[in-house]
Order: C-alpha cells, then sequence, then structure tokens
C-alpha cells in the first residue's frame, strides 16, 4: 500500500552522507534503517538522490521492469574505464539483452560441472602452500584460487607464461584499483604520478596479452572441442549471424574477470569466517564433507551468502513513475535494492543475525528474500558459477586439511570496490594436512 508523500531523508548534510554511505556503506544502511524505517531516502555525490528498498514484493516489481529502467548511475565508476564499452555491465536496454542472450548458455548450472577439476586442482595447490601452525590470512588465498579458475576456465589460457605475467599484472591493477586512491586512475588530470603511469602501462600489457589469446583462439582448429567460456564465445553468434568483435571479446573478458573473481574470493572468505565464528556448523559441515554429503554444504553457502553478502546493493533508475517501498516514487528516482537489509528483516529470517544453515535445509526461501546476485534481467549472469565454486572449494578444503580460527573475533566488513570484504582478511591456522 502507498503512503503520502516522499520517503523520509537522511538528516545529515551530504557531504557527510557520501562519506559514510562510501565508506561503510552496510553500516550506514543498517543505521538509516532503524531510525527511519525500512523505506528511507539518502543523497550522496555521485550516484546522487537514492531511495533504499528492501521488502520482497518492492523488489520483485522492481526487477520486473528491468526492461524499462536502466542501472544505477556510477555503476562502477572506478571500474568503468577497466572494463571497456562493450562491457555487459555498462551495456543499458536492447544492446544489454542481445549481448546477454549471447553470454549465457556457457553460463548454465549443468555446465559448471566442466571447471570442477580446475577449481579443486586451484584449492589443493593454494592448501599446499599454507604455512603450519602460524596464522596466515586466507582472503589472499581465496583470490588466488579464484583467479587461477577465471583465467583457466573462462579465458582457458593454457601457455603458462602468459597465465602468470597476466595473473601478476592482474593483481597489482586490482588491488590498486580497490584502494580509495584509484580515483586519480580515472581522472586523466590525475594520472602524471609514477603509480598511474604504471598502471596504464599494466593496462596496456592486459589488453596485449588478451589481444594475443583472442587471435589464436580464432585460428585453434579444436575452438569446438574446448570448454572455457572465451571459447565459446568467440564461436557464438548474435541473432542476426554476425560474432563479437576483438575489442568486445576483450571488454566482457575483463567484465568477466572483475565481476567474478573478487566476488568469489570474498564469498569464500566470508564463509570461513562464519564458520570460525560457529564451531557447531564448523563440525557438522566437514563431518558431513568427509562423508560424501553435500546438502548442508549447500546450505552453508546460501546462508553465508544471506548473513554476509558480499555485494551489498544493486541499483537501478527508474524510468517511470512506480509504487515501491510503500511510496510512490517519480521517474528519475535512484532505487537501491538494499540487498544487507532484505536478508536481515527479521519478518524473512527470525534472529536474522545469526549464522544458521538450517534455515536453508529446512525450507525453501522465496525469491525475492534471497537476493545476493540481485535479480530480473541484469541478474548476475556467473550465479551458478559462483555457488558451484564456492562448493567445490569449501569440499577440496575441507577434506584436505584441519584449518581453526587464527583469531577470536570476528571481521568487520570493509569496502573493496563493490564488495564489502572481511577486514583483517581472516585470519586461520593449518593444522595439518590430510
Ligand atoms: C559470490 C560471488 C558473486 C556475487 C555475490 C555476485 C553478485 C552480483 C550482483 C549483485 C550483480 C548485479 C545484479 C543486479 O544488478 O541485479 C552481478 C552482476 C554480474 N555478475 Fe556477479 N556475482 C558473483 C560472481 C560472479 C561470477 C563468478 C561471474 C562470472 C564469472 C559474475 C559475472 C557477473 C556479470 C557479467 C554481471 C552483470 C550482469 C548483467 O548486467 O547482465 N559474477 N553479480
Amino acid at each position: 500500500m502507498s503512503r503520502n508523500g516522499a520517503p523520509p531523508r537522511v538528516p545529515l548534510p551530504k557531504a557527510l552522507q557520501t562519506l559514510r554511505f562510501l565508506v561503510r556503506p552496510g553500516a550506514f544502511m543498517e543505521h538509516w534503517r532503524a531510525e527511519l524505517g525500512e523505506t528511507f531516502h539518502a543523497s550522496v555525490h555521485g550516484p546522487g538522490e537514492l531511495v533504499f528498498i528492501s521488502d520482497p514484493a518492492s523488489l520483485k516489481k522492481l526487477f520486473a521492469a528491468d526492461r524499462v529502467n536502466t542501472i544505477a548511475p556510477g555503476r562502477n565508476i572506478i571500474l568503468g574505464p577497466l572494463l571497456g564499452p562493450g562491457s555487459l555491465l555498462l551495456q543499458e536496454g536492447s544492446e544489454h539483452l542481445r549481448r546477454r542472450k549471447l553470454m549465457l548458455p556457457p553460463f548454465h548450472g549443468e555446465r559448471m560441472r566442466a571447471y570442477e577439476k580446475v577449481i579443486s586442482a586451484a584449492a589443493e595447490r593454494s592448501v599446499a602452500s599454507w604455512p603450519v601452525g602460524t596464522p596466515f590470512r586466507l582472503h589472499p588465498s581465496m583470490q588466488a584460487i579464484t583467479l587461477e579458475v577465471i583465467l583457466r576456465a573462462v579465458f582457458g589460457i593454457t601457455d603458462e607464461r602468459r597465465r602468470d605475467e597476466l595473473s601478476g599484472a592482474l593483481v597489482e591493477i586490482l588491488g590498486a584499483t580497490a584502494s580509495p586512491r584509484a580515483v586519480g586512475f580515472i581522472v586523466p588530470g590525475l594520472r602524471r604520478t609514477p603509480m598511474y603511469r604504471r598502471l596504464d602501462g599494466l593496462s596496456t600489457r592486459i589488453d596485449e596479452l588478451l589481444a594475443a589469446e583472442i587471435t589464436e583462439r580464432r585460428a585453434d582448429p579444436d575452438l569446438g572441442e574446448r570448454d572455457d567460456i572465451l571459447s565459446m564465445l568467440v564461436g557464438a553468434r548474435f541473432d542476426d549471424g554476425s560474432r563479437m568483435e576483438d575489442a568486445e571479446l576483450r571488454d566482457q573478458l575483463m567484465t568477466l574477470l572483475l565481476a567474478g573473481h573478487e566476488t568469489t574470493a570474498t564469498g569464500l572468505a566470508w564463509t570461513f569466517d562464519l564458520l570460525f565464528r560457529n564451531p557447531d556448523a564448523f563440525a557438522r559441515l566437514t563431518d558431513e564433507v568427509r562423508a560424501g554429503e553435500f546438502e548442508y554444504l549447500d546450505a552453508v553457502i546460501e546462508e553465508s551468502l544471506r548473513v554476509r553478502p558480499v555485494v551489498p546493493f544493486t541499483g537501478r533508475e527508474l524510468r517511470e513513475p512506480a509504487g515501491l517501498g510503500g511510496y510512490e516514487l517519480d521517474a528519475g528516482t535512484i532505487v537501491m535494492a538494499a540487498i544487507s537489509l532484505t536478508h536481515t528483516r527479521p519478518d524473512l529470517y527470525p534472529e536474522p543475525y545469526a549464522f544458521r544453515p538450517e534455515r536453508f535445509v529446512e525450507g525453501e526461501v522465496e525469491t525475492y528474500s534471497w537476493i545476493p546476485f540481485g535479480g530480473g534481467t541484469r541478474r548476475c549472469i556467473g550465479a551458478a558459477f559462483a555457488q558451484f565454486e564456492m562448493r567445490v572449494a569449501l569440499e577440496t578444503i575441507l577434506r584436505s586439511c584441519e584449518l581453526r580460527p587464527g583469531s577470536d573475533r570476528p571481521e568487520r566488513a570493509v569496502r573493496r570496490n563493490v564488495t564489502l570484504s572481511p577486514a583483517g582478511g581472516t585470519l586461520a591456522v593449518l593444522e595439518g594436512r590430510i
């Protein structure tokens, strides 16, 4: 039911709202939900006037209107220059749909099994590199696993030297763009310092390596036999019979890397942090996985993505007026689907902050109550990939070693690009390998 008037506004100067929202978006949204109610309005420099919503009926309506609305302005402002103009993440309307149609089939859930060995081998290599008995940070290890998986399963790079060079350049550039100083990378006037010249150089080198890979793939007589995603994109055709050009293939590869690498690694790091704080769940999971049972593992992953959603919100700009979150909103309003607020509604999840994987074992959760991958025609294209990767990586790690927490405090969330990451990197201690 619509209320009269506009959603209540965050009563702070715009500069302060911007700062708080940018630095700690999760805490910002929770605080103002508690103060103002579930639908509220914030003013933030950059994206603009934002209305946050979190009730499943409104989310359903918002995502159902994806063909009409556009993505929120400022989406990936930091990553935009790295993604390139063809990127699926940044395209709109019919151009977006055309590309999405071409890119969806390789990400079909059933296809993911082809990557099981690649994922488990990457996880095994990671476990083999961990020190025994001294605390180490799990998050960077998870990043190394997911980067290797993307380079092998998505890019399909088999030349080890090229893979190593690309991986080194990507790690450096991704690390740099995660820092707030990255603004210099996208504002040309600030690009004169040695650090930005180095990033520019790395970016050029990454493009050269990807171009070489694409050229070789186009000429590969065994293209049809290959199961990596680049090979499928090289072979795919749009409805009019044309193929993706090299420049666009490059943009989609960077998009899949940037959207799929950090997110999945962070999901894994949070899952370990939650397991470390919940020893009963950790023990049950370890026992079941070692006995070859996976129902609880899937529930653990779902519950982890609920309590600690890696991406805390996703936005749309309304092209038509709409009744959402209890208010009539004008065209032009930027509506934020507040993923972390939806996941912590007590009417949907009793004791919402408790980690209880049993919720997902005992019953089905409604589609718009669990939205770690967003929704509508812009829902994460890699959702099945990410969940499969988390499942195989967790299974491999739990089967091959004994881990314990490296700290007795739960991790605080910090912003890294569009994700919320564990601030301390999830400290763990390897007690031994099995
Ligand atoms: C736990 C891991 C991941 C999380 C939490 C996540 C989350 C998201 C979210 C919230 C969106 C925006 C959806 C919307 O606006 O409605 C998105 C979009 C996207 N994700 Fe993911 N993602 C993950 C892993 C991946 C992986 C593994 C890939 C690919 C290898 C990927 C590729 C993409 C792409 C291409 C889009 C843009 C889709 C479009 O605009 O049509 N993501 N993701």
